[in-house]
């Protein structure tokens, strides 16, 4: 309920300091305080149900300008250029290893790339980045792409293009994974999520289905997710969730617990009850093509980096 609790509790709190003086009868202090009551219990309990369509459209657009932002208006949570060994850290463990399992003929997508300082790290010459930095083993390299809203291209990544040649590396840009069909970007044997889409993307479950639907049988999906509830529990109870799913009855749902409702995948997650915040790295191996993820509703979207949201799952 946390994600409720934020300017709303204040504001209430603040009205009711400022009328309590005014106030003749004990009945309205009566009324009054039910109706905090109410608010402070949340959603199916007289909140109203229904998303407040408005307001989420003025926060998707105020994300937009976030996607957009350049130079000193670039908010300075909102990090683009994490190299290949924040990945390494960042994403469960044996995503180091895989990708440098991978030869010439597979596939690497990185979604949400931002500049795409991971996958230039990865094609660094060896001299230049220690083994574990580019995650290489000696085999050949994988054909990556790099996929991001916005284009957020570097000099580096233009020379680094041009000298690999043909398309050992390419740049999506200008719209969101959904917007792009099987046939124009084929499959991979690993996709990456670092602070991207899905921490971004309002439409969670759809956004997994597009990603599922990208993966080679036995290619796997990383990914990381913070300020969620925990597959272990040993989130803090004062945690200020910024991704929340609830049930049919509102009751609060683990990211994890909901990604293992889904078919024909494998999902490991590792919970990191210590970080800042906390954080599962989740990996999802596909394992047969019938995927079927439970379907989940936008109940609110707040814009940030990452933004704040709420899905609710249909049944
Ligand atoms: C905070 S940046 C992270 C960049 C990079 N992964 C890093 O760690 O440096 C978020 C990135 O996710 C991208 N993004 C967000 N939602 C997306 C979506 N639905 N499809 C594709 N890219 C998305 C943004 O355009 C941006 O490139």
């Amino acid at each position: 309920m946390a994600f409720f609790q934020r300017e709303e509790k204040v504001i209430v709190m603040r009205s009711v300091k400022s009328s309590v003086k005014g106030w003749k009868t004990a009945k309205t202090c009566l009324a009054v305080l039910i109706v905090i009551a109410l608010q402070a219990l949340g959603p199916g309990t007289g909140r109203p149900q229904e998303p407040a369509q408005p307001r989420i459209e003025e926060e998707i657009a105020k994300q937009e300008k976030i996607y957009r932002s350049r130079g000193a208006d670039v908010p300075s949570g909102y990090v683009t250029g994490r190299a290949l060994s924040d990945y390494a850290e960042l994403l469960p463990s044996g995503f180091c290893d895989a990708l440098g399992r991978l030869g010439s003929s597979d596939r690497w997508l990185d979604i949400g790339a931002g500049e795409g300082q991971a996958i230039l790290d990865y094609f660094a010459p060896e001299d230049d980045t220690a083994p574990a930095k580019s995650c290489a083993l000696s085999g050949g390299k994988a054909r990556a792409v790099a996929m991001s809203i916005e284009d957020r291209r570097t000099d580096k990544w233009q020379q680094q293009a041009a000298s690999l040649g043909g398309d050992r590396i390419r740049y999506l840009s200008g719209k969101r994974l959904r917007n792009y069909s099987g046939e124009e970007l084929g499959k991979f044997q690993i996709i990456t999520d670092v602070y991207g889409g899905f921490s971004y993307t309002e439409d969670l479950s759809q956004f997994l289905e597009n990603v599922l639907s990208l993966l080679e049988i036995d290619g796997v999906f990383y990914t990381i997710v913070q300020s969620v509830h925990l597959e272990d529990g040993k989130d803090k109870p004062s945690t200020w969730y910024l991704t929340e799913l609830v049930d049919a009855a509102g009751r609060d749902v683990k990211v994890c617990s909901w990604l293992k409702k889904t078919a024909c995948v494998k999902v490991g997650c590792e919970s990191k009850s210590d970080w800042d915040t906390p954080t599962e790295l989740i990996n999802i191996r596909k394992v047969c093509s019938d995927v079927s993820i439970p379907r989940m509703k936008l109940l609110k979207y707040e814009a940030g980096n990452p933004p704040g949201r709420r899905f609710q799952l249909e049944r």
